[in-house]
């Protein structure tokens, strides 16, 4: 049932922003991406700019409308910047948009064939929560820096290792209250996920606030989706700050994964990369129930990283502050240890730290 729509992984994130030339530059000096490609004026895009970044195995697209009509500028207004397009990478990208519209998922972009000299490119899209699109991208018959139309930054490929992130663990999305259901019988039905674990209310609250959250993923496990969504709390949810100030269900985090979090970490604060603040309180005790880890807790805690224990290992993470000035999109860094959840143990204490930083923004 399940390999009806069978998918290889993620393919690229692409963002929709108000200057992608400024943007491009954020993401190379602050979080170590790679310009590798390029589409605008010069390369006769007349109504668009697109920079591809890349890290490790991660790709972003950052992209920009020039003219105030265009569907990225309106969307630019209303969201801010932002991840307009999750884009998978799958073998057929006719049959997913056949099997997945087939199911009841909504179409966006029916299958479309772009050609260069490099082969040709299939893709094609539906409509996620909000204004997201899910894209279906098919790349076995194309072997170009990126898709037709887009230039090379580069005369030989760079190494794009960057600060050592090397991989998308996990893409979260905040849909509205009584919405999350929805969203996981969405990506059950009409793309074969299966529920990977559910956290209710209770796991996840604070004294002022509280979500629920449920994981989806695709049959392979390459790809994560979190959805969460706010529970009623005494004060306003980081969710319902996020639905607020999003104007509506969107991305809230990435989750990149790298293989030494202290020395990723290390460099994207140096590079101007904010986090959240942790308590030094959250590592007087944290061996006691993490147990034994290979990383050094002063270092840890010097760096604000936050660790986790489940049966089969451990992770440790971080969490940015938004990246915008709208309190929405953030990002995480992860590195595990054997350990397949999402950090549970942490979701009290990291709660407690958005909350924070909630309150001084006025909106708790
Ligand atoms: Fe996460």
């Amino acid at each position: 049932m399940s390999d009806f729509c069978p998918i290889k992984g993620f393919d690229h994130l692409e963002f929709y922003v108000g200057n992608a030339k400024q943007a491009a530059l954020f993401y190379s000096k602050c979080f170590g991406f790679t310009n590798t490609a390029y589409r605008g004026l010069e390369t006769g895009s007349r109504e668009t700019a697109s920079y591809v970044m890349e890290q490790g195995d991660i790709r972003f697209v950052l992209s920009t409308g020039l003219s105030p009509n265009h569907s990225i500028s309106k969307s630019v207004l209303q969201h801010g910047d932002g991840v307009a397009i999750i884009a998978l990478e799958v073998p057929d990208a006719i049959a997913a948009y056949k099997e997945s519209t087939k199911r009841g998922a909504i179409g966006a972009i029916a299958p479309t064939e772009e050609e260069d000299e490099y082969g040709v490119l299939r893709y094609s899209a539906i409509h996620g929560y909000g204004d997201t699109l899910i894209k279906f991208i098919e790349r076995s018959d194309y072997s170009g820096v990126f898709a037709p139309g887009f230039e090379p930054r580069y005369q030989t490929r760079p190494n794009c290792k960057g600060m050592g992130l090397k991989a998308i663990d996990h893409v979260v999305g905040n849909v509205e209250l009584g919405a999350m259901n929805q969203w996981v019988h969405f990506f059950a039905e009409t793309m074969g996920f299966d529920l990977l674990v559910h956290f209710d209310a209770e796991a996840i609250s604070t004294e002022y606030s509280a979500l629920m959250s449920k994981v989806m993923q695709d049959s392979t496990g390459s790809v994560k989706f979190p959805i969460n969504e706010p529970a009623p709390g005494k004060r306003k949810s980081q969710i319902e700050e996020y639905l607020k100030y999003n104007y509506g269900p969107g991305v809230q985090h990435i989750a990149c994964a790298t293989d030494n979090i202290i020395e990723t970490v290390s460099k994207l604060r140096a590079a101007g990369v904010e986090f959240l603040r942790i308590p030094q309180s959250y590592y007087e005790n944290l061996e006691e129930w993490v147990g034994k880890i290979d990383q050094p807790i002063d270092k840890l805690a010097e760096l604000g990283i936050l660790v986790d224990r489940d049966e089969e290992g451990y992770l440790l993470q971080i969490f940015t502050q938004p990246v915008e000035d709208r309190p929405t999109l953030f990002f995480e860094v992860i590195e595990r240890h054997g350990a397949q959840g999402f950090g549970e143990g942490n979701f009290k204490s990291l709660f407690v730290a958005i909350e924070r930083e909630q309150a001084v923004r006025g909106n708790l």
